[in-house]
């Protein structure tokens, strides 16, 4: 099978590129993005001769399309508002297609392009990183043991073990994607309907295993919201994702979103016109990084609260991430890299049959 990864020198490419190497049947890994320099030296690190570097652009969808068309399989690893033009083109290529989530409302957009999937008999898995991704697979586990489910408590903390340096500024992933978190209203299901609350509130304090210890968490968007009150059903009506980052992390990114430095309204500077956005995003990414990589422990927790044969019934499940020493890179790189690795395997080798 042959898997292109869009994306594929990004942050969370690094645990998947390894992967799909290590697996069986793998004939061809793409490592594509439009820095082609990037491309063949990731290519390269990967000693491997399976490794292919591919030069695209995700917004040039004929290129796009033409590319795919060389591959089984296409595991989309770039900014998720590039996942509705990427997912088309996949259907267009007629290969399958997964993605790492789209922040509830490019999740919403995507689901409307099932018809046309399904006409073009490919499957296309919408957020299969860790969360959304694991994250759901310890839902809808927990909710097949229920007869009726009334609570879904979503969950996500991490702390650095190893590496990283004081003072450097490291995104635990795109930074787009966390100002974004930071700053839209966030879905949150109550009385069975989702309603939409300022991003960063619903402080909650809790408790995870050491050494992430006591945590304060809030609110903010993501798409395990946009799909997970219909495939649980069971007459689900409480459901809501909290998220805690380190608290000086957290600090710095409100202040940015506060001064407007994470907008995507446009500006006039000396003339031209930018977005704030992708200013200081691109600045983010230029930003000097630590002589050793910061080394996370990440964890996912997912609590259903319902009924077995009349009996009030909680469940909860965590999954718990550390470094992986071999590949140099952190528990939060793993648990989302890995799992679109084999989604895209099983997709590619016929295990997932549904379109
Ligand atoms: N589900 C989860 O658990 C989870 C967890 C973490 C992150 N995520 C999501 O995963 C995605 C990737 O995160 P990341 O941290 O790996 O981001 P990243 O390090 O910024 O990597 C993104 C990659 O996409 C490439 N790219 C951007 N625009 C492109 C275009 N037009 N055409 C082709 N390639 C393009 C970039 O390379 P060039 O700019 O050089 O082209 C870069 O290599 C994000 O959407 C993030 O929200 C999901």
């Amino acid at each position: 099978m042959k898997v292109l990864i869009l994306g594929g020198y990004g942050a969370m490419a690094q645990s998947t590129v390894p992967d799909l190497l290590a697996s069986p049947g793998v004939e061809r890994v793409g490592i594509a993005g439009r820095n082609a320099a990037k491309a063949k030296a990731f290519a390269a690190a990967a000693r491997d001769d399976r490794a292919t570097a591919v030069t695209v652009d995700a917004r040039d969808s004929a290129a796009l399309i033409r590319e795919l068309r060389r591959w089984d399989c296409v595991i989309n690893s770039t900014w998720y508002d590039l996942n509705v033009p990427t997912m088309e083109a996949a259907i267009e290529a007629g290969i399958h297609y997964c993605d790492l989530g789209g922040l509830y409302h490019q999740t919403l957009r995507q689901l409307k392009l099932d018809a046309r999937a399904k006409d073009a008999g490919v499957t296309c898995v919408l957020g299969i990183g860790s969360t959304p991704g694991t994250m759901n697979v310890m839902a809808i586990h927990g909710a097949s043991k229920l007869d009726k489910v009334h609570k879904v408590l979503l969950r996500s903390s991490g702390a650095v073990v190893a590496g990283g340096e004081p003072g450097k500024f490291v995104p635990p992933y795109a930074i787009r994607t966390i100002f974004d978190e930071f700053s839209l209203d966030a879905p949150i299901l109550r009385d069975g309907k989702i309603r939409f609350v300022p991003a960063l509130s619903g402080l909650e304090r809790s408790e995870f295993m050491s050494p992430v210890g006591v945590v304060e968490g809030y609110y903010t968007i993501h798409s395990e919201l946009a799909t997970m009150p219909e495939t649980i059903g069971k007459g689900v009506q409480e459901m809501d994702f909290i998220v805690a980052f380190p608290p000086a992390f957290r600090e710095t990114v409100a202040t940015l979103v506060r001064l407007g430095l994470a907008s995507r309204e446009e500006i006039l500077v000396e003339g031209t016109k930018v977005r704030p956005y992708d200013v200081t995003s691109t600045a983010i990414d230029a930003l000097p990084k630590p002589k050793e990589p910061e080394l996370d422990v990440d964890i996912q927790r997912c609590v259903l609260v319902g009924e077995k044969d009349g009996d009030s019934v909680t469940l909860r499940y965590e999954a718990v991430t550390w470094p992986h020493k071999k590949w140099k890179v952190g528990g939060g790189v793993v648990d989302t890299g890995v799992p679109p690795s084999i989604a895209a395997q099983w997709m590619a080798n016929g295990s997932v049959k549904r379109k």
